[in-house]
This record gives C-alpha cells, structure tokens and sequence, in this order.
C-alpha cells in the first residue's frame, strides 16, 4: 500500500492509497481503517455519496458503533445549520471525546465534517476519506476546515489536522466529467507552482488523465498530494509559504463571486485565474512570455474553461479581488509565476501589468 505522511510533528499523519477500498471491489487494506479509529464512528457523507460508498463503507467498519448522518448535496449547505445538526446528533446518540468522525464525499462534507471534528467537545478526531478529484488533491490535505457565512465564503472555520486521509481512486469513475475537470484545474495549479517536470509529465498523460486511466491517476494524485503535504509541513498555519497555493486564486475568488456561485465551479474559477496570474506575470516580466499558451494548452486538453465569462465590470473585480481574504489588509497580495513550476508571493503589484491583464481579460470579445 503506497502511503505519504504529512510532517506535523505530534499531528502528523498518513495520506493512504487504498484503491477498491471504498468502492468495495478491494478490502485488502481494510485494517488501515481500523488503525486510525476506535470503536465509536459517526460517518458524515451527503446524499448522493451515500447511495453508491456508504454501504461499502460500513461493511469494512464490522462491528462498531456507527451513526450517520446525511447532508444534503451541495455548497448551499455547507453552513453552520449543518455543524448544529451534526453535533445535535452525536450528542443524542452519546457519541463522546473518543468518537471518530469519517467525512465521506468531496470537499463540502469534507469541510463541514472537518469543522464539526474540531469544535465537538473542543477537537475530536476525523479521517477523510475524499471521493472527488478536488477533495483528493486539495481540500482533504492540510487541516483547513470551513463553513460559509452569509456575507462571505469559508468565514467561520478552524485548522483542524485528519488523523488519516483514505485516497480510494475508483470513487472518481463515478464523477461527473465537469466536476472531474474542475479537480484537475487544482492539479495545474501544483505544477505550474511547484514543478515542472510534473507539468510535463501532465502534458505527457493528458489523454490516459482524461479517460481516468486507474494507474495514471494514482501517480497524479500521489504527486500533487506530495506538493501539497510538503509545503502544508512548512508552513501549517499559512504565515507565508502557504500561500503560493493561492496561486490563481485571488483572480479566481473574484470570478467566482461576480459570476454567482453554482454557475462557475471553483475549479473553472481557478483554471480562468490561473491563465490571469500568468498573463500578469508577462506583463510584470517575472515569466517568459510563451508560458501562458502553454498553460493553456493543458487546461484546454483538460476541457477547462482559459477566457471568462462576458460582462464582468473592471470596478467590481477589483474591488472582489480586494476583498479576497487572501488579501492583506494593505493591499492585495498575488501569487506570481516565475517560471513554470515556480511561483512567489508579492505585495508589489505592478499597477500597469495589472490594468493591461484586466483589461485584456474582461474585454475578451
Ligand atoms: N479545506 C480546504 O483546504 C479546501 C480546499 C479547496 C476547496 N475546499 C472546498 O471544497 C468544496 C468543493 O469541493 P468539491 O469540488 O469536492 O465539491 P463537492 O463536495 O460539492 O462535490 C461536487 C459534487 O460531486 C458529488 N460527488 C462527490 N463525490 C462523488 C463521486 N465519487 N461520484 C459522483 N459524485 C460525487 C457531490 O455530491 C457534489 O454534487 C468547496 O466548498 C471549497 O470551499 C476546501
């Protein structure tokens, strides 16, 4: 079984490969599980999840207490309404300190289990066990866990480490392709700020990627899980380093607001993002001018969407760039790329590249 630790010191933990393991077509591996959690589970997943992993699941989980509970699908619920239900039922059911939570589903159950893991009884333990693309290579890894708040996305949340992630790659042969496409924007965004002969490597697989070839995604998601456990062990709180993972982002965040949530996924958001930070880092000079085609060409091989949706205003995303909170309070902070496969914070915005990048962008006929 191929597994990567992420180095937290006493909070260190395993991102395990178990493929079959969920799905139920392998349970070879099933005493990884049992490693990581006690004899009391409560397993959240959402209602689509549930119908096709929650059976399998249970079964390898013998006979421990397990409780459910099942969230509706989609980001709309990814609210504290939830954590309330959440907790109310594993007070009901005595669930106590020692108690394992397991997020079954992508990033929105992963979140929002995570959140109530860190706040029932002051932290209990949670294993994700992520079953979309995105969740497997980003939002499982790394402690962030979030719910939204009414006037802004993630505002109420906690760094909250899983004592176990379960990568089960034979759970995205039933994603949807958008939604599988959205995962792979992510999945750029570590090449392009961490390493170039990944970025070739993708340029090299595109085709196998793309028809979800089981081997082919196991090398891809072990790589990008890699990219992201050594930088998340570098700088677990995101005082700096951390946040080159916001490379595309804060051009991606505004997007995504000003277009309307839902109608962009935040992977389409990011791969449009991606393609303005490269644009402004031409523009800036930190990047030679052939890289943004190339970028280009790899998002478009992975049905990613490169120009943005007509009739964003210039005033409304500066302003959404602005208020990103991955902006500093003096000013906005962006992720620039220095090379294909590396990338730097920076305060300095040069404000023409910038004007010329937004304007470029949003008068793209
Ligand atoms: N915590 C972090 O560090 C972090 C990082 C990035 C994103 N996020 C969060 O993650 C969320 C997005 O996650 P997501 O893209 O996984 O979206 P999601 O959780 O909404 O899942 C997308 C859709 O796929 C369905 N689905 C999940 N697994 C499936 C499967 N195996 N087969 C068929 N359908 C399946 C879901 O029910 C849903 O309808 C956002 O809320 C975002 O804020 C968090």
């Amino acid at each position: 079984m191929k597994s990567i630790t992420v180095e937290l010191a006493d909070r260190s933990y395993p991102i395990v490969f178990c493929p079959g393991l969920v799905t139920g077509t392998d349970g070879s591996e099933q005493t990884v599980l049992a490693a990581a959690m006690g004899d009391s589970i409560f397993i959240v997943s959402n209602e689509t999840v549930a119908g096709l992993y929650l059976a399998p699941l249970k079964k390898l989980l013998g006979d421990r207490k397990v409780d459910v509970y099942i969230m509706p699908d989609g980001e709309a619920y990814k609210t504290l309404d939830q954590i309330d239900a959440i907790i109310g039922k594993l007070l009901a059911a005595g669930h106590t300190r020692e108690t394992t939570l397991i997020a079954l589903g992508g990033g929105v159950v992963g979140d929002v289990t995570g959140f109530a893991a860190a706040v029932y009884q002051r932290g209990v333990a949670v294993i994700q066990v992520p079953t979309t693309l995105l969740s497997q290579v980003d939002s499982s890894v790394g402690g962030k866990t979030a719910v939204n708040h009414p006037l802004g996305k993630n505002m109420i949340g906690a760094f909250h480490q899983p004592k176990m992630v379960v990568m089960d790659v034979e759970t995205l042969k039933t994603l949807s392709p958008r939604e599988f496409s959205a995962g792979l924007a992510e999945i750029v965004k570590h090449a392009a700020l961490a390493d170039w002969a990944y970025f070739q490597w993708l340029q090299a697989h595109q085709d196998s990627i793309m028809s979800r070839d089981s081997a082919c995604l196991m090398t891809m998601i072990e790589w990008s899980c890699r990219i992201k456990a050594e930088i998340v062990a570098s700088d677990e709180t995101e005082q700096g380093r951390r946040a080159l993972l916001n490379l595309g982002h804060t051009f991606g965040h505004a997007i995504e607001t000003l277009s309307g949530y839902g109608l962009v996924l935040h992977g389409e958001a990011v791969a449009m993002g991606l393609m303005m930070a490269a644009d402004y880092s031409v523009r800036s000079k930190t990047l030679f001018e052939s890289a943004p085609a190339q970028l280009a060409r790899l998002l478009t091989a992975f049905s990613l969407p490169t120009v943005l949706p007509k009739g964003l205003i210039k005033a409304d995303f500066l302003q959404a760039m602005g208020r990103d909170k991955k902006a500093t309070a003096e000013g906005l902070r962006l992720v620039i790329l220095r090379d294909l496969g590396r990338a730097d914070l920076t305060s300095q915005i040069d404000e023409a590249a910038l004007e010329q990048t937004l304007a470029f962008f949003l008068n793209n006929p």
